[in-house]
């Protein structure tokens, strides 16, 4: 089995103006030109996108949405489709975040039917999964993202799914500083492939890419990394720095 290409991701969720923003992605295109064993994502705001995808056109850094409506057009006052991320010169797609899940009532349904608009477009998903610390209590962890996965990817084909990527965030370490221990993740990324085996194939199971995303930093990813099944990481806050980023990218 060849080993699945690192995926780096930063999430800057409501954060920078377009200034900032280019600002931002200007030193980070800079700092991790030499990386070339690692793909590296930022999910700027919708405002910054067409703006920074400029800036990081030609380079080693992909450009991503937050989110997207699943309809091509139409009256859907305040959305966004698949192409128009695409026409802004994204590659990647963040479906079903937690905090979509918790402020904006998306539900599995919901990220089942975009998961679907980016795979029509050429967009790679990547669909967010994890349970919060009450359910970890009560231990049900694994039955919690075994409904997800089930759900959010109900009706399609392995053949459909190549370029899926999953992001484990468990809500419980999203933004509060705890993270994960590296077994905590490794536990279930291995749980999560073994369901993407018996849901689709084990030539699926081997290849999709499962990201890691909760409190990540300098000093926890290579850690994080060095477990067989994370292939990479979905970094909130600490993305926001192009310096602090950078020494993510660089594990
Ligand atoms: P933090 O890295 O700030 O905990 O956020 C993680 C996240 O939600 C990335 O999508």
């Amino acid at each position: 089995m060849g080993k699945r290409k690192p995926l780096i991701a930063g999430n800057w969720k409501m954060f920078k103006t377009c200034t900032e923003a280019v600002e931002t992605a200007s030193k980070l295109v800079k700092l991790s030109s030499n990386v070339t064993d690692t793909d590296i994502m930022i999910a700027p705001t919708f405002t910054s996108l067409a703006l920074v995808s400029k800036v990081v056109a030609g380079t080693n850094v992909g450009l991503g949405a937050q989110n997207l409506f699943w309809e091509a057009q139409g009256a859907y006052t305040g959305e966004i489709s698949a192409q128009m991320i695409l026409s802004a010169g994204c590659s990647y797609v963040i479906i079903g975040h937690s905090e979509r899940r918790q402020f904006f009532s998306e539900t599995d349904s919901s990220v089942n039917k975009k998961i679907n608009s980016a795979i029509q477009s050429g967009l790679i998903p990547v669909m967010c999964i994890g349970e919060t610390g009450p359910e970890r209590d009560a231990d049900k962890t694994f039955s919690i993202l075994d409904k997800q996965v089930q759900m959010g990817l109900e009706g399609f084909s392995s053949g459909n799914l190549r370029s899926l990527v999953i992001a484990y965030e468990p809500v419980w370490a999203i933004g509060t500083g705890k993270t994960a221990t590296s077994g905590q993740a490794q536990e279930v990324h291995r749980f999560l492939r073994s369901l993407i085996e018996k849901k689709f194939d084990k030539n699926l199971a081997e290849s999709i890419r499962i990201l890691y995303g909760g409190s990540v930093k300098p000093d926890n990813i290579a850690e994080l990394m060095s477990m067989p099944d994370i292939d990479g990481a979905l970094v909130g806050g600490a993305s926001l720095d192009p310096e602090v980023f950078s020494k993510i990218i660089h594990f």
